[in-house]
């Protein structure tokens, strides 16, 4: 997806009124645009005092710039990590809303900008609160665990956030406790922790609209031709998806994968934007992209998230130029949205998981 234009998406989800949604993809400048865009905005972050957090499914230049900057790029735990206390004075969350939200919690006092505030998440948006907060008043015994892909209010209204690379040992420490858990929004990545772990869990019904287009019979024809290819899964994939992996895990955890496995040929579940950063890695390493095609395939078959592609160099430049863009967290939901980040990330630290990003070396 370059070039400008609007794409529309059509989404059901139980619980969820919304059934379209819109992803504007800016410009993409021209190579020989890019020095001096790129130089403009190295300087703007110094001069401003501002930091650079990326996600790996956004453009490879915004990847890049994250790391050259003194940035991050890397998955929503380690993003959420690496913002919280930092001493930049303002943070340039290049993700979607969900991630900028996540930073403003974290660092109320700090101005966090992001290129395009309309940047999504279908997980996000399939989950609305007043829905949700009646969902669980239903279920006042249950501990309410939600996935960072949701908005202020319904972690305001939960005990625990977690993320793709925490979500199973947080669910297993709750099991042991006890506890019975009511889980929102993501019910792919639910039923996998709900599995592997033997955890009572009651589910919300929320997807995402990348993941949900893997296609399991497509992936094991693919297979079947790559027959050493090891296949990596993002768990926001439905089931059978899941059960053709070799390794299942959040973003950072796949790429950890991709170098560490001893394999020359990988096929990847998640979206391609996480390429960049494996073929950096790993060039001596193929990687296919697992299929989306299929019965049922639609517009979104791309595997790419129309939100994450609204985040460009031209519009990050812009938000630096005009302080445009900027975050903001409705400040009476704020000290109780903290609390289950804060817990999550307390949580990582005992058990050694937050890692600060890959980097390139
Ligand atoms: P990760 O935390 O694994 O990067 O996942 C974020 C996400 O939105 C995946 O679709
Ligand atoms: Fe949300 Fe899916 Fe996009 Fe991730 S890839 S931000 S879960 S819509």
């Amino acid at each position: 997806m370059t070039g400008s234009g609007s794409i529309r998406l059509v989404y059901e989800h139980p619980g969820c009124d919304t059934s379209t949604a819109w992803a504007t993809v800016p410009r993409e400048p021209v190579e020989a645009e890019k020095p001096e865009l790129i130089a403009r905005i190295k300087s703007m972050l110094k001069e401003q005092n501002a930091v650079l957090v990326a996600h790996y499914y956004v453009h490879s230049d915004l990847q890049d710039l994250a790391e050259a900057t003194g940035g991050i790029v890397s998955d929503s735990l380690d993003m959420a990590n690496f913002g919280y206390r930092h001493p930049a004075k303002t943070i340039i969350v290049a993700g979607v809303r969900f991630m900028g939200e996540t930073a403003k919690i974290l660092n109320p006092e700090k101005r966090v900008l992001m290129p395009d505030l309309y940047a999504e998440c279908s997980l996000d948006l399939g989950c609305p609160s007043a829905e949700f907060t009646a969902f669980c008043d239903q279920y006042p015994d249950r501990t309410v665990v939600v996935y960072a892909n949701t908005s202020a209010a319904v972690k305001a209204r939960a005990d625990w956030m977690v993320t793709s690379s925490i979500a199973l040992p947080v669910v297993k420490h709750l099991k042991e406790q006890g506890k019975k858990i009511l889980w929102a929004p993501d019910r792919h990545l639910g039923d996998y922790v709900q599995e592997q772990t033997g955890a009572d869990m009651l589910m919300w019904q929320g997807s995402c609209i990348v993941h949900d287009e893997y296609k399991a019979k497509e992936l094991a024809e693919l297979k079947g031709k790559h027959p050493r290819a090891k296949v990596l899964v993002h768990p926001e994939s439905p089931r059978a998806v899941v059960k053709l992996a070799d390794v299942v895990g959040s973003t950072t955890q796949l790429i950890r994968a991709a170098q560490n496995l001893d394999a020359k040929e990988f096929i990847v579940a998640t979206d391609n934007g996480i390429l960049h950063k494996m073929r950096t890695l790993c060039p001596e390493k193929y990687f296919l992209e697992a299929p989306t095609v299929g019965a049922g395939a639609n517009c979104v078959s791309c595997s790419h998230c129309p939100w994450m592609a609204m985040n460009g160099l031209l519009n990050l430049a812009e938000v630096l130029e005009t302080g445009r863009n900027e975050i903001h967290v409705d400040p009476a939901i704020i000290p109780r949205a903290v609390q289950p980040i804060q817990r999550m990330l307390e949580f990582a630290k005992q058990i050694g998981l937050p890692t600060q990003g890959i980097g390139n070396a």
